[in-house]
């Protein structure tokens, strides 16, 4: 969702910066773009704003020669008012005052009334120009000191957000503030930057800092000169150097970032097994209070989103049958508006690839208001919102992924969820050293039958042909393929704009059979474990409607090829860990059918990485 630059540079154009930086950020979903800089020649703060790609708002940039030391710039994700370039950010207030802006003023109704009844016109229906005008009531009506009239306009608005705030008389400063989205500062020699993701600034610096919720920062070319917290109170944060690679946010010889991350996980899932392989499957790995916690917890909750609700559902078959612990799952935006009962001794777990996903914040922050005392996130992102509200943190290794649609991420959450489950069966007394061996080994095979299962790509790609051409499509799992089957469905839905639905392959005869003819092709998941023959029953009843069944399975399931029945076998058995397997099946299926019906792989249309809205 939208994103925010800004840099102050004592010796260079920021132009540069803010495109590049924006540019960086495109991947978390964004429909218009803009920066504004104060040109030193003409003594005014300058803006170009453009509806849809940052590279066409660029060339905007390039024909009116736009430069300057200090300056903002955003991608925009519409919430409040539609894709247009008035609604697109910087917004300006007379000349005087301008601001980029993530997140929501959930106020900004009763704010902008307000504002007009004193007499300010708005030229937006954003709620951000609420803060434009906001800050530059409080500038000229309270002794014109900036960073005062940021606090007091922020002490106003209700919400979650980020804003990043120049003005006209003051070209040597920025004030910036964050309450609930991300904002980081990072150092240069006499220049700093700001952004809501480190992506931006990396190929420019690699010192950061994070700034916290209720921190507002002054800053000037020297760095942040003065910095309060929540409480008003005089604060420093520790500056860090992050180890995000440069490469990882480069396509690299791939088409896509989507192809590029698919490819990518053998690695992820290794580097993210290396945690209980190096490590064991100890609680120190979830963090330091984690042996404590791990060992008075009775039950497991955990709050998620789209894919990462998917792994969680897979991972609560491990938690039961290996750690033998109650586990619920729950979509976050619905367990934070139910009355929930609370129980300090239950686990609340959430996963999350960004860290940022408003729905799964809000979820954990009311877990934590109702009485759950103990949280453990796992995340991609490092240091982003969720592990930091959490009582334990364990991260993904899957390194940046830019794809809107998540792949490696959904894999290495799995791995976390597994060694998890191995961890407190273990921990329980449910897992003898003979099992704790296996699954080791298990984990250890992992990256190589990941990489056996990408070489069924041009299998895959044949079926994609087929499929491009159907208006829906269903997908069939059972037991701990069931979440798999959804997962393929989602990925479906979100590349190819084709529907899909996915269930558990029981549930057929009890409606969604009414669906299936000869232009509805069905997936199966259909590896040989204890309930195939469950699932081979349940593919009786969609042949003999007329259906076409295309069924991932695996070396010794003994499906044959007939009219009607297309079989692709991943090489060998793959056992405990299997869901992760045919994971990468479903990944390629949907990449290459989006390939054949020519839609934006990376940006999938209406869809952003980062949901940081409600
Ligand atoms: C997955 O392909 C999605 N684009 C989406 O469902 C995503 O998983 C969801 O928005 C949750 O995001 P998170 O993992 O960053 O919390």
């Amino acid at each position: 969702m939208c994103g925010i630059v800004g840099a102050i540079r004592a010796h260079a154009n920021v132009v540069d910066f803010l495109t590049d930086g924006l540019k960086r950020l495109e991947y978390r979903g964004y429909d218009s773009s803009g920066i504004a800089v104060y040109s030193e020649s003409e003594q005014k703060i300058k803006r170009v704003r453009r509806v849809g790609r940052v590279a066409l708002m660029e060339e905007a940039v390039k024909q009116k020669g736009l430069t300057g030391h200090i300056g903002i710039g955003h991608t925009r994700w519409a919430t409040h008012g539609g894709v247009t370039e008035p609604n697109a950010h910087p917004h300006i207030s007379g000349g005087l005052i301008s601001v980029v802006h993530n997140g929501i003023i959930e106020n900004f109704e009763a704010e902008r009334t307000r504002l007009e009844a004193l007499g300010y016109e708005f030229e937006s229906q954003t709620d951000t120009e609420v803060i434009a005008h906001s800050v530059r009531h409080e500038y000229e009506n309270n002794g014109k000191d900036l960073y005062r009239a940021v606090q007091t306009a922020c002490s106003r608005f209700h919400g979650a957000f980020a804003i990043a705030v120049i003005c006209h008389d003051d070209p040597a400063h920025m004030v910036v503030a964050r309450m609930g989205c991300p904002l980081l500062v990072a150092f240069g020699d006499e220049e700093v930057f700001i952004a809501s993701d480190v992506s931006a600034v990396i190929a420019f610096t690699r010192k950061v800092t994070y700034l916290e919720d209720g921190d507002i920062a002054l800053l000037s070319a020297n760095g942040i000169d003065m910095l309060l917290d929540k409480n008003g109170d005089k604060t420093e944060r520790a500056v860090k150097t992050s180890e995000l690679s440069l490469a990882s946010l480069e396509l690299g010889g791939y088409s896509h970032f989507m192809q590029k991350e698919i490819y990518e996980q053998p690695k992820a899932v290794a580097d993210t097994a290396e945690i209980f392989l190096d490590g064991g499957f100890v609680p120190e790995n979830f963090g330091e209070h984690a042996p404590e916690i791990f060992s008075k917890i009775k039950s497991i909750k955990i709050l998620a989103c789209g894919t990462s609700y998917y792994s969680a559902l897979t991972g609560k078959y491990w938690l039961e049958s290996i750690a033998r612990i109650r586990t619920d799952v729950e979509i976050a935006s619905e367990y934070r508006y139910r009355d929930v009962i609370a129980d300090p001794d239950e686990l609340i777990i959430t996963t999350s690839q960004s860290g940022e996903t408003l729905d799964t914040m809000e979820a954990l922050k009311y877990a934590q208001a109702q009485g759950h005392e103990c949280s453990l996130s796992i995340c991609n992102v490092l240091e982003s919102a969720l592990p930091r509200a959490s009582t334990l943190a364990i991260y993904t290794r899957a390194g940046a992924e830019i794809g809107v649609a998540s792949t490696k991420a959904f894999t290495t959450q799995l791995v976390i969820l597994f060694g998890l489950a191995v961890t407190l069966g273990k921990l329980r007394g449910h897992v003898s050293d003979d099992e704790l061996t296996g699954y080791a080994d298990d984990l250890r095979q992992l990256p190589g039958s990941i990489q056996h299962a990408l070489n069924l790509e041009p299998q895959l790609a044949v079926w994609a042909k087929e499929f491009a051409t159907k208006p829906s499509a269903l997908y069939l799992g059972r037991g701990i393929h069931y979440p798999i089957a959804l997962e393929g469905a989602l990925k479906l839905k979100e590349l190819t704009y084709i529907h899909a639905e996915a269930y558990p392959a029981g549930e057929l005869k009890h409606g969604p059979l009414a669906l299936v003819d000869e232009n509805m092709p069905v997936v199966v998941i259909a590896p040989n474990d204890k309930l195939l023959d469950k699932v081979k029953a349940n593919m009786q009843e969609v042949g003999a409607r007329g259906g076409e069944l295309f069924v991932l399975s695996d070396l010794d399931s003994d499906f044959a090829e007939t009219d009607g029945v297309h079989v692709i076998r991943t090489p060998r058995h793959i056992g405990v860990l299997s869901p992760i397997v045919h994971t990468i099946a479903v990944q390629l299926l949907s990449y290459h059918v989006a390939l054949v019906r020519g839609t934006d792989v990376d940006k999938p249309r209406n869809l952003a990485k980062s949901v940081t809205v409600e």
